[in-house]
């Protein structure tokens, strides 16, 4: 018959157990159906009273004992079976990912990007405005009156100008900023970024109190016409650039664009040609045209077998400094516009335009570029 002493072994091995398999084996042999306490507790059914009275706590202790002993021993053993495997599975969070990355920039992007960059190089800042004007950034101060015949030619997106609210009750347009006593400002989609002119050069007179300074800005941004087919989309994107200063000259002007043009399409045989034309903003005005070579029936910017009309430009009308607050007599300027989207199809090879806002991501995957990859004039403007 199994005695305590021999049970009572059973306690120092417990707590030696040096793993969870040798815990197991130890408590099945305990406490298992045929383990020693068990068989020793079956033991109490036999006895007479007396002597279950006598020796039946010393087994009940002792199996709550060895009961007790194998919890904490397992308690114990498993901290440490987790603290080694935390300790063994670390995650290298410098290991490259396997899965190369999916998104691309947009041709249009990476183009804003190069102009930033190029422009930043002859001392330009970035300058922006919103998509949403009024009509006289975009028109009047541009030396564009109500009467004039090339707000009709503009194809303008107006927004209504008091917006009826269910009821039929009217109600002030909240584009307007619901302006009460103050005569409704219409609201329009910009046609052209020249409107940025308009509040760059405000902004300078209020900052200068109208005394001025030298101004250099380029702004990129969505602008929109009512005008839908393969070459013009009602949401398009342009480039304004301005120049205000004191003896500022064509000859400016045409030396940064040929630089610009140059510096964008990474070739020195870029020709340009400046041909005059009409814009209500400047005087004279000009617009440019970048020489093309035939290659295999593909034209090729450079050289001039051919013209390609890549811009608008002129010198700022001095109704336009004006009417923004500085005085024409000593800040002279120049400025022009040109099509973003349009600069990307010459550069990429895109030829239709309506591709540039599907949003077919078989489209971006082949025109779109790395976002790794950051346009520098170092480094290569489209690398
Ligand atoms: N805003 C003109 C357009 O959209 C382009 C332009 C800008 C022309 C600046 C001259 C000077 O057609």
């Amino acid at each position: 018959m199994t005695d305590l002493s021999s049970v009572e072994s059973y306690l120092p091995q417990i707590v030696a157990a040096p793993d969870l398999t040798a815990l197991e084996s130890l408590r099945i042999a305990a406490l298992g159906k045929q383990g020693e306490v068990t068989v020793l507790l079956k033991t109490l059914g036999k006895m007479s009273p007396e002597e279950r009275q006598a020796r039946g706590p010393a087994i009940q202790a002792l199996r709550e004992a060895v009961t007790g002993a194998i919890a904490d021993r397992r308690e114990t053993l498993e901290r440490a079976a987790l603290d080694a495997r935390l300790a063994a599975e670390t995650l290298d969070m410098t290991l490259p990912v396997d899965a190369p990355p999916t998104g691309s920039v947009h041709p249009v992007s990476q183009v804003m990007d190069e102009l930033a960059e190029i422009f930043a190089d002859l001392g330009f800042a970035v300058a922006t405005g919103p998509e949403i004007e009024t009509d006289e950034n975009n028109f009047d101060k541009l030396n564009i009156p109500a009467s004039h015949p090339a707000r009709a030619m503009h194809d303008t997106f107006y927004f209504e100008q008091n917006a009826r609210t269910a009821d039929g009750s009217a109600q002030s347009n909240p584009i307007d900023g619901g302006l009460a006593g103050v005569e409704a400002r219409r609201m329009l989609l910009r046609t052209h970024t020249s409107p940025v002119q308009v509040r760059t050069m405000q902004a300078v007179a209020d900052r200068t109190n109208g005394r001025g300074e030298p101004i250099r800005i380029i702004a990129p941004g969505r602008t929109y016409r009512s005008d839908s087919d393969s070459t013009h989309t009602p949401m398009f994107h342009q480039v304004e650039g301005l120049v205000i200063d004191r003896g500022i000259t064509m000859g400016h002007l045409k030396w940064t664009l040929e630089t610009f043009l140059r510096a964008y399409f990474e070739r020195d045989d870029i020709v340009l040609r400046l041909r005059p034309s009409y814009f209500p903003f400047t005087e004279p005005s000009a617009e440019v045209d970048v020489g093309y070579t035939l290659t295999k029936g593909k034209r090729v910017i450079g050289g001039s077998d051919g013209w390609m009309e890549v811009l608008g430009s002129g010198m700022v009308h001095p109704r336009v400094i004006a009417a923004c607050g500085l005085d024409p007599a000593e800040w002279q300027g120049f400025a022009f516009g040109c099509g973003i989207d349009r600069l990307a199809m010459l550069k990429y090879g895109m030829d239709d335009l309506r591709a540039f806002f599907d949003g077919d991501v078989r489209w971006l995957r082949h025109y779109g570029f790395s976002a790794l990859d950051v346009p520098t004039l170092s480094g290569g403007i489209s690398s």
